[in-house]
């Protein structure tokens, strides 16, 4: 395991404890549960940028913590066909470096956070990526899968636009990973055991993007107005970045293998079968985004940029369809 230490980057962080063993199932099992639902006790509102806003989003993100331990996690031993099918994913390569870079990012931004409890929550969601980076080298160990040397990565010059680039590229990235989960589990191509193993890391990028849109929220809010601009610059130069660079990766013209987050993109292709319609993976995917938000208090901001252009394109979808019947007709 590399040395990845959130410690060394934000300093007076303190790791979280991990479940001590495999024993600890019946514990692990509520909190598993105490993950997926949360709400604040205050009553009232939770007006973005608000001490009370800020202070329940990082109790949110404390409390729903799980403790689950990489090393004590079950790898089922896989039929020939199972682990063929999983070695040959094309994916492994770029979620493991996605996960290390994720780590980084978020520690480096945490850094420069004065809110002591923001900070901590953010250095909390920087360990759980390296949490993920563990279970993905474990499960590549386990499997025998082949992984090409990472690239070394250097701490960013601009730690805010790369929290940023990160935080929205796993808003984009976690509502199709959602989709495609239930996808492939509800394909039976994966065994049962291996997407129970790889559930908790699914809820908790759906706690990762949670925090990061509230952060945003609070963020924003409490910005004058000149740097309130700015900030929007960096926001759509973010979003800007990340289309470029996903149109780029669909059109294959991006031979680059560790640019952002393109678990997804690969793994549309490694999940679905011909006979699944696009419209229908998109409709899937927004259904499990709200299945997973749907036990947070609904007072904390989601993301909705992704939800809200994916309802467009159906709508947009149906639309010509319809025409084109018409006419037809
Ligand atoms: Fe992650
Ligand atoms: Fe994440």
């Amino acid at each position: 395991m590399d040395a990845f230490d959130v410690a060394q980057l934000v300093p007076g962080f303190r790791p979280p404890l991990q479940a001590k063993d495999a024993g600890d199932k019946e514990a692990l099992a509520v909190a598993d549960k105490a993950t997926r639902r949360w709400r604040s006790a205050l009553p009232g509102r939770l007006d973005p940028g608000s001490e009370r806003h800020r202070i329940e989003t990082c109790r949110m993100f404390r409390d729903t913590f799980n403790p689950y331990r990489p090393a004590v996690l079950d790898w089922p031993v896989l039929a020939p066909d199972a682990l063929a099918r999983i070695v040959s994913l094309p994916i492994w390569d770029i979620a493991v470096q996605t996960e290390g870079k994720a780590r980084l990012r978020m520690a480096a931004y945490a850094a420069t956070v004065l809110d002591p409890d923001m900070r901590d929550a953010l250095a909390l969601n920087a360990w759980e990526e390296h949490r993920h980076k563990q279970v993905l080298s474990r499960m590549v160990a386990a499997y025998g899968i082949a992984l090409a040397p990472e690239p070394p990565q250097a701490l960013p010059r601009d730690p805010e636009w790369a929290y940023l680039v990160t935080g929205y590229s796993e808003c984009i990235d976690s509502f199709f990973a959602f989709g495609l989960f239930e996808l492939a589990r509800r394909s039976g191509l994966f065994p049962q055991a291996l997407v129970d193993t790889f559930e908790p890391v699914m809820q908790e990028e759906c706690r990762h993007i949670l925090l990061f849109a509230n952060w945003a929220g609070w963020h924003r809010a409490r910005l004058s107005l000149w740097r309130r601009l700015r900030f929007e610059c960096k926001v759509a130069a973010a979003w800007a970045f990340l289309a470029w660079e996903r149109i780029g990766m669909a059109r294959g013209i991006d031979a680059a293998p560790a640019r952002d987050n393109n678990f997804t993109l690969n793994g549309a292709q490694a999940v679905s079968s011909d006979d699944v319609k696009l419209s229908a993976l998109l409709a899937l995917c927004l259904e499990e985004n709200a299945r997973r938000f749907a036990g947070y208090d609904e007072r904390l901001l989601r993301p909705t940029t992704v939800p809200r252009l994916v309802r467009l394109a159906i709508r947009v979808t149906r639309l010509f369809r319809t025409n084109i019947s018409n006419k037809a007709v």
